[in-house]
């Protein structure tokens, strides 16, 4: 694991942003797995003003995001296949059809993991998966006590995770009690990870995650198994590190 220390927000974003668009460069249809939430926003901000020099520069890349939210209206603006849209692909001039979003609105919602999976392998896995981290230690929305072996799945979201997510939805609706996620063992298979965080209030996570136990009660942790994770952090969020 290659953790790297920058002075803020803004250095993070610029720093996963370089590495994305020299994968994109170096793989032909590259296929870049996507969070949401406001960790990555910084970094596709700067992907999509290093797309200015070059309009059709992502042109191949691929898409798959981690995670939706269950049961929640289509077209609602926080519904994670709006904010993909908005935040990531149109921006970066990604062809919608090679953009993927769990279905959290399936008719046979139990099925729609399994479906997720089979799309994923039918693309031939994530070559690069860009990751946020909960404040509880979650990284999609695999909350601690999740399975490390755990695949794409209905997950019940914690109370935490509803609490930090509420300022999201600001129209009445309620946040949503479910979601669907990839799993822990589905994003290990991803070949390469980058990890951003900024901020005091991720720091506890990130410390844990890169130097406590791995342990299902601190989902992100499990990443200290795979081989090839950058973790990008602004100075507060690595301010408990030892
Ligand atoms: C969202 C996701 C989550 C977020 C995490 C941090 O797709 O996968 O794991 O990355 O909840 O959210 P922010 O960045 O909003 O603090």
């Amino acid at each position: 694991m290659e953790v790297v220390i920058l002075p803020d927000p803004a250095a993070v974003g610029a720093h996963a942003a370089a590495l994305i668009a020299a994968r994109a460069e170096a793989t032909p249809g590259l296929v870049l797995g996507v969070a949401t939430g406001s960790s990555p926003r910084e970094t596709y901000r700067e992907l999509a003003s290093l797309r200015e020099e070059s309009p059709t520069r992502f042109d191949h890349v691929r898409c798959f995001a981690l995670d939706e939210y269950v049961g929640l209206p289509p077209g609602h603006p926080a519904s994670y296949a709006v904010v993909v849209a908005e935040e990531v692909t149109g921006p970066l001039g990604l062809d919608p059809d090679h953009v993927h979003t769990p279905d959290g609105d399936a008719a046979h919602i139990l099925e729609a993991g399994p479906a997720y999976e089979q799309a994923l392998a039918e693309a031939g896995g994530v070559d690069l998966q860009l990751l946020g981290i909960g404040s509880n230690g979650h990284i999609g929305f695999n909350e601690p006590t999740s399975s490390l072996a755990s695949r794409t799945r209905i997950k019940a979201l914690s109370e935490r995770t509803r609490q930090d997510n509420a300022r999201f939805f600001d129209d009445g609706v309620s946040v949503p009690t479910h979601c669907i996620t990839q799993g822990l063992g589905t994003i290990m298979e991803a070949r390469e990870i980058v990890l951003v965080a900024q901020g005091e209030a991720k720091a506890e996570a990130v410390a844990a995650a890169i130097e406590g136990p791995v342990a299902s009660m601190c989902p992100a942790s499990v990443l200290q198994f795979h081989q090839r994770v950058t973790v990008v952090l602004d100075e507060a969020a690595a301010s408990r590190l030892s």
